[in-house]
């Protein structure tokens, strides 16, 4: 039996989220109805998810002096990693110590932090299809990797990096120093390793949203979203909808690579399965053990959206997939450097038929930022796409000095 008890009081169910940007703000609300005391955790200021939280800490969480001190002062009853970027193996010592609990388990918020934990394990202790890759620590190792089978064209990404952040491809031996230079400009961390993958020329990608949720018998269960389809621009995602129809032999491989993976890291919480395919053939790409930005599009097609669904399974809550409307999301970029910026437009926007949007209230503004995404749904994808893309190019984020 779960018990929730009630927020700023002794008997509060006391919930950190490592990482408040705009996915955090969305599990942060989804607590905040079941009356869960909520600790936003970020890097920064007035991050999106600390507005909506009952506390806001501020702290550097790759330094494991300062999480352990916050962690140990808050006492939380769970810990949510949000972002990849955390000392991880802190949080293996805590968990081990019976401190705090880690969603889903803090192995895999350790094996998903870099690209080579969770790479290594889908493929050679899961034998999970994968694209050939090697990783590389110099110039010489890439294009020695590359010349001994990798071939061309390739993808070469920092070990340490999200949202396409150094990532780029290499068409020919032309192109091998630039991509390195550029790896190495713009990973997390500049420790200068990277994985370099064979290119997949993959009809379409998905995100397979899969729960591990406890059942009323109290076992761990899996449940699968409807495939999220998305395009990604330089390693970015600008577009998503639900549903994306697929071959039943290739939903079904999908579904058995998800489920497998997702056993393996264990724990409770929604996961982010992300899947190349080309016919029936299906490509393991990364996981996220936690909502996916992709999965923003749930906000207006299911029941219980990606982040409703996270905060259920991880309070050990059932859970429902099934989906209310198909639609889709469209992302809004800051579009210039500034501080405070304001958004013209919000009011046509929102007089396409069938959106919604959603403006993170980021604090700063940069031209590539997420500054907020439209959602549309409607009674196919086609329509819901055109229709949250429309919403998101009304909308005007400006600058004002
Ligand atoms: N081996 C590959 N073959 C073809 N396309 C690829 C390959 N690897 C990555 N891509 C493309 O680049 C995108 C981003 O790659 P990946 O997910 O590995 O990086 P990321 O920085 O973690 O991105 P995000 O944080 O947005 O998920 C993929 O969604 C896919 O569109
Ligand atoms: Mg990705």
């Amino acid at each position: 039996m779960t018990r929730l008890g009630t927020p700023l009081s002794p008997n509060a169910t006391r919930v950190m989220l490592l990482g408040s940007g705009e996915l955090g703000k969305e599990v942060l609300i989804a607590l905040q109805r079941l009356g869960v005391e909520t600790i936003a955790v970020d890097r920064y200021e007035n991050a999106p998810g600390q507005q909506v939280a009952h506390h806001a800490r501020t702290i550097t969480m790759s330094d494991p002096a300062q999480l352990r001190a916050l962690i140990e002062a808050e006492k939380p009853d769970l810990v949510v990693p949000e972002i990849e970027a955390i000392a991880t193996p802190l949080l293996e010592e805590l968990e081990a110590a019976g401190v705090v609990r880690v969603i889903p388990t803090a192995r895999a918020a350790r094996l998903t932090m870099d690209r080579e934990g969770i790479r290594r394990l889908a493929a050679e202790t899961l034998g999970l299809p994968t694209s050939p890759y090697k990783f590389c620590d110099s110039l010489d190792e890439l294009q020695a990797a590359i010349d001994a089978g990798i071939g061309y064209p390739c993808i070469v990404k920092p070990v340490m990096s999200s949202s396409g952040k150094g990532q780029s491809k290499i068409d020919g031996p032309a192109d091998v120093k630039k991509s390195w230079d550029y790896a190495m400009a713009g990973g997390r961390v500049s420790h200068g390793r990277v994985i370099v993958e064979g290119f997949i020329d993959f009809d379409y990608e998905i995100t397979l949203l899969t729960v591990r949720a406890r059942a009323a018998d109290g076992s761990i269960q899996t449940q699968f979203c409807q495939p999220v389809g998305h395009i990604q621009v330089s390693g970015d995602y600008v577009e998503s909808w639900q549903p994306h129809p697929m071959h039943p032999a290739a939903l079904e491989k999908a579904q058995d690579i998800a489920r497998k993976v997702t056993a393996d890291l264990g724990g409770q919480g929604l996961f982010g399965v992300e899947l190349f395919v080309k016919g029936e053939q299906v490509w393991f790409s990364e996981v996220s053990p936690r909502p996916h930005d992709t999965g923003l599009v749930t906000l207006a097609t299911q029941w219980q959206s990606e982040f409703e669904l996270h905060a259920r399974a991880i309070l050990g809550l059932p859970v429902d997939t099934t989906l209310k409307s198909a639609g889709a999301s469209a992302v809004i970029y800051g579009g210039a450097d500034a501080l405070g910026i304001v958004f013209d437009g919000v009011d046509e926007a929102l007089a396409v038929p069938g959106t919604d949007l959603r403006l993170f209230g980021k604090p700063e503004s940069f031209v590539k930022r997420r500054m907020g995404v439209a959602l549309a749904h409607a009674d196919d994808v086609e329509t819901a796409r055109r229709h949250a893309k429309e919403a998101a190019s009304r909308v005007k984020p400006r600058r004002v000095d």
